[in-house]
């Protein structure tokens, strides 16, 4: 069933970005995208079970004016979300983190409300909708205290109480709440994207040692941490060796496998694309430090691409 805007929220101009995040199974990015055939539609979402689910619906029923990223709403806004460009984000039920020390876990926080108002178009606006009080009012807190944006409390249109986990609440007879976060100042820190590097590798010169043990290695650098948790040897003897690194950088975690292996001009040591990784500062540190280790293996540098 398609459900008409609600009264508390106002007709948007033509052709507006809109942003949703935590989309769950999808079903409000797919009433509204087919209510709104001329919105531009991003869905963001962390769970690849829910992007899966959620792609499958798109498709099924056509809708084309969508478009989704897996990944985490911060990285999303600072990395695909062009300055002033947002007419309005959707927040439904964002999970509330209820204990105290999850809090630093909730999405509508201070930084993020900063790094929104500079993707907000003028007068552009985040719509909050929740089961969960203290949630939507430290969210309103949250959103005031940034000084940047007018905070409203209507009640929540009927339509945002159609998704997955409205249902689900509206069985258990719980309250809903609702607040428009509109957008009255801009943050003065541009948020650019994050530096992106060409994949950083280096050629070795001698003989790849047979790696007997390898020890959990921690690599620091200024905004995150590598974690170089095993070294695997590929099953071909004349192949190398991939290690399993973990990354946390600003906004961005991820899983990388960089590799040390033969090639026709020397030994290849670098990352390798097994995930489509991003190849980030972390990349760059991490790819630095295995190349020292195999240094103080006796192999030589003959060409860095870092
Ligand atoms: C409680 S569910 C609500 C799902 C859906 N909006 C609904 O109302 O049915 C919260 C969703 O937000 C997603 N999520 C949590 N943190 C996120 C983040 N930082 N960026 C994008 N999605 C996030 C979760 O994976 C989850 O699917």
């Amino acid at each position: 069933m398609l459900i008409r805007l609600g009264e508390t929220e106002l007709p948007l101009p033509e052709a507006p970005q809109i942003l949703e995040v935590g989309f769950g199974d999808g079903r409000f990015t797919a009433q509204i995208a087919q209510l709104y055939p001329e919105w531009k539609i991003l869905g963001v979402e962390v769970s690849a079970g829910s992007v899966a689910r959620a792609l499958k619906r798109f498709r099924r029923e056509g809708l084309t004016n969508i478009r989704v990223y897996h990944g985490t709403a911060g990285f999303a806004l600072r990395n695909l979300v062009a300055p002033r460009s947002l007419r309005r984000v959707y927040v439904n039920f964002p999970d509330p983190w209820p204990k105290s020390k999850h809090q630093e876990n909730r999405l509508l926080q201070q930084h993020f409300f900063r790094r929104l108002s500079t993707r907000l178009a003028e007068g552009g606006e985040l719509l909050l909708t929740t089961d969960h009080e203290e949630y939507w009012r430290f969210a309103q807190a949250e959103g005031r205290a940034s000084g940047l944006f007018d905070v409203q409390t209507p009640p929540p249109p009927a339509h945002h109480l159609t998704t997955k986990y409205a249902l689900k609440w509206k069985e258990q007879g719980r309250q809903f709440y609702h607040a428009v976060f509109r957008k009255i100042a801009e943050d003065s820190t541009p948020w650019l994207p994050l530096p992106r590097y060409p994949m950083p590798h280096a050629l070795l010169s001698g003989t790849l040692p047979e790696i007997k043990s390898f020890e959990k290695t921690v690599v620091r650098f200024e905004g995150g941490t590598a974690v170089l948790l095993e070294a695997t040897r590929t099953l071909d003897p004349q192949g190398g060796y991939y290690f399993h690194t973990h990354l946390e950088e600003e906004d961005l975690i991820q899983d990388v496998l960089l590799e040390a292996r033969p090639s026709a001009h020397g030994l290849y040591v670098g990352i390798g694309r097994f995930g489509a990784p991003l190849s980030t500062v972390g990349v760059k540190a991490a790819v630095e430090w295995l190349v020292g280790w195999l240094e103080g293996q006796g192999l030589q540098v003959m060409q860095r691409s870092y």
